[in-house]
């Protein structure tokens, strides 16, 4: 899963991160989070970074420490991530916290609508530390953040645009 970085490539560069139990995606509860599994996410992700001139790299942790890690270690590697915490979304501030550190766009993403679950998931500790959230639309929604993000840093590169900074 985890790939080795693009030290050598100039592109600009998306992380994605995956939080605990995505690595079951396609079997977990797949009447909720679909079929999909999150080798097939990543690829699609991957060519669809391609299309758009973009590095991407995908990481899945079932650890908070290591998710922690993991966006600490963002700063000066990547310019934009896209994140689903799975079920730290709605716990951890230490990942709320790690966000608050790195100084790039970042779209928090959910296969399912978590407003339109259980109490205990429609709560997101990180939604006001994100630039926008996608939930809802399954896998999809990953190329959706992607195609956002990819808005966002070419608005970002272009001066007179003046967008958001987040
Ligand atoms: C999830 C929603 C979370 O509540 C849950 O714990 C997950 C996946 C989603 O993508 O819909 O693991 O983040």
């Amino acid at each position: 899963m985890q790939k080795e970085s693009f030290s050598d490539d100039t592109r600009t560069s998306v992380l994605v991160i995956h939080g605990p139990n995505l690595n079951f995606l396609g079997r977990r509860e797949p009447e909720i989070y679909g079929r999909t599994t999150l080798a097939r996410i990543d690829a699609q992700l991957a060519a669809a970074a391609d299309k758009l001139g973009l590095a991407i790299e995908s990481f899945q942790s079932n650890h908070e420490g290591g998710i922690v890690e993991k966006i600490q270690q963002a700063v000066g590697r990547h310019q934009a991530l896209i994140i689903n915490p799975a079920a730290y979304t709605h716990t951890s501030i230490a990942i709320r916290d790690a966000l608050l550190l790195i100084d790039m766009p970042v779209v928090e993403v959910h296969l399912s609508n978590i407003a339109a679950r259980e109490s205990f998931r429609r709560r997101s500790v990180i939604a006001d530390v994100v630039s926008g959230r996608i939930a809802g639309f399954g896998a999809h929604g990953y190329l959706m953040a992607l195609e956002a993000l990819a808005a966002r840093l070419k608005a970002a590169q272009t001066p007179a645009a003046g967008g958001p900074r987040r």
